[in-house]
């Protein structure tokens, strides 16, 4: 009876010692050699159910049956840990493979962009207004695809005026009065209509012209348009305004020179020129030995303009100005062809990087 009840249980744990080791084969998981801690060796696992009958086997067979359950039980136990530990290590193998960096690799070029050079100047002139009470306006107020009244009858050009073919205009298929801005005037126009006085903007943009292409004439190119109107305004603030311009835009004190002339929309007007910043005023082949370069074209605004937009020319008065972006980029930075600008070259482009 004795003998038998000794060799039933040993059957049971050589039994259990079969599943756990045919359990063991398939855990190839932390979670199923979990699993498998959980079934046999956990509080409720069927080797430590077999210890807890162990108070039930008699004195002499209880060792035999105790030292038998206890080996299974470390075996079961040693194997669970190596398992484990195999598993974990190649679970961080794996991670380390995916994050590692090797630094030996050569790198992925990413050529850094910069900004074209006339974006470029026309930041720095607008920084230079800004520094003096000017507001940059966007092109909300100013349309590149303008009608004539705001590129030339509200600024004083009357129609059929000679004063019109100073500037060739491009005219568009969308009407008879419809065409690409010839200058940034307009905005004096549309920002006047718009807003309360004082007025004190500059606006950039883009302007067309039907010119014959070559080194200095362009069919497209940009201007930067100032305007300022309020009461007791002088040609002497104009004056004032425009060479601080010049003196910071060409980072050094330079002669200017006001040189009378004629725009429908500003009475008097003048063309603004500095000394030669290449010959000091010697005279070079850049300036055509006169020693002046021309730059921009200015004024008091016209009486006439003033009232096209409802404001009294009696109790107000201002001055406007123009300039040509590229012209003074071109000044600036000794670049001989208005072309370099939109042909897109990089070999051209790249020399403006980080100015
Ligand atoms: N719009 C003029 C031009 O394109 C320049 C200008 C602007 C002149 C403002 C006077 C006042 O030639």
């Amino acid at each position: 009876m004795e003998i038998k009840a000794q060799s039933k249980l040993k059957q049971e744990l050589e039994a259990i010692r079969q599943q756990a080791a045919s359990a063991l084969k398939v855990a190839t998981t932390k979670e199923a050699l979990e699993a498998v801690r959980v079934e046999y060796l956990g509080r409720k696992g069927k080797i430590t159910g077999m210890m807890r009958g162990l108070k039930d086997v008699s004195a002499e067979e209880r060792p035999l049956i105790g030292a038998l359950a206890n080996e299974i039980q470390e075996a079961l136990g040693q194997e669970l840990d190596a398992r484990l530990d195999v598993l974990q290590r190649a679970e961080l193998g794996e991670k380390l493979k995916s994050e590692t960096i090797d630094v030996t690799m050569p790198g992925t070029f990413r050529p850094m962009g910069g900004r074209h050079p006339l974006n470029q100047v026309i930041a720095d002139i607008c920084t230079i207004f800004a520094g003096m009470g000017f507001e940059v306006i966007d092109d909300d107020f100013c349309p590149e695809v303008e009608t004539e009244y705001y590129n030339f009858e509200a600024l004083n050009f009357p129609e059929h005026h000679p004063a019109r073919d100073m500037q060739d205009t491009y005219y568009t298929n969308a009407g008879s009065n419809v065409l690409l801005r010839s200058q940034t005037s307009n905005s004096q126009i549309r920002y006047m209509e718009n807003n309360p006085l004082p007025v004190r903007v500059v606006s950039p943009g883009r302007v067309y012209r039907n010119e014959e292409v070559n080194s200095r004439k362009f069919v497209l190119f940009h201007q930067l348009e100032g305007l300022l109107v309020d009461e007791h305004v002088r040609f002497s603030d104009l004056k004032g305004i425009l060479h601080e311009f010049t003196r910071q835009f060409f980072e050094g004190e330079r002669p200017t020179r006001f040189r009378n002339s004629f725009f429908p929309f500003t009475e008097p007007s003048a063309e603004v020129d500095v000394q030669c910043i290449f010959c000091s005023g010697n005279g070079c082949h850049i300036c055509s030995h006169l020693g002046w370069l021309e730059i921009l074209g200015a004024g008091m605004v016209d009486p006439n303009v003033l009232q096209n937009v409802g404001i009294d020319p009696n109790k107000y008065s201002g001055f406007a100005f123009g300039m040509g972006i590229e012209r003074l980029a071109m000044l600036k930075y000794s670049i001989n062809d208005i072309r370099l600008f939109f042909n897109n070259d990089l070999r051209f482009l790249n020399q403006f990087k980080g100015l």
